[in-house]
């Protein structure tokens, strides 16, 4: 029963496997024993785009975090320079799961105006991605 649910995940996005945080002594050597229960976690996954569908590269981001960390992290193929909202060498096309990121601050929605991409362009530099389950697809746009 348990595998079909995993499977039936598994389908859907990434998963990592979490133990349970022991909440007393008597808790941990309980979780030492050989029934110590997992736990499934759905995440965040971020795929980097070339062209149209083919993903690049596919990190995934168990807790959010800000875009540009994540791209330092794992070498994402995105751009930067300023990393301060300021050139737009960042700027990326988000193809699907805009919704798995923070609104635009200001100051990135000031550039992306007089930078006249897409209307699901964002700056990696400022893009911070929401901790939860889903996928995000990014194009970069800038050179
Ligand atoms: S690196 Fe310059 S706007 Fe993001």
């Amino acid at each position: 029963m348990g595998g079909a649910a995993h499977n039936r995940g598994a389908r859907r996005g990434a998963f990592r496997t979490v133990l349970p945080a022991p909440r007393s002594a008597l808790h941990r050597s309980a979780l030492c024993g050989r029934r110590a229960v997992r736990y499934l976690v759905p995440v965040p996954t971020i795929e980097f785009l070339n062209g149209a569908h083919a993903a690049l590269k596919t990190i995934e981001a168990p807790d959010g975090g800000e875009l540009v960390d994540l791209c330092d992290l794992h070498f994402a193929p995105v751009p930067f320079s300023c990393r301060s909202a300021s050139c737009g060498t960042c700027q990326v096309e988000v193809v699907e799961g805009a919704a798995l990121l923070e609104p635009p601050g200001d100051s990135e929605r000031e550039l992306l105006e007089l930078l006249a991409g897409p209307p699901e362009a964002r700056l990696a530099c400022q893009a911070r991605v929401r901790a939860g389950a889903g996928r995000v697809r990014v194009k970069p746009l800038g050179t």
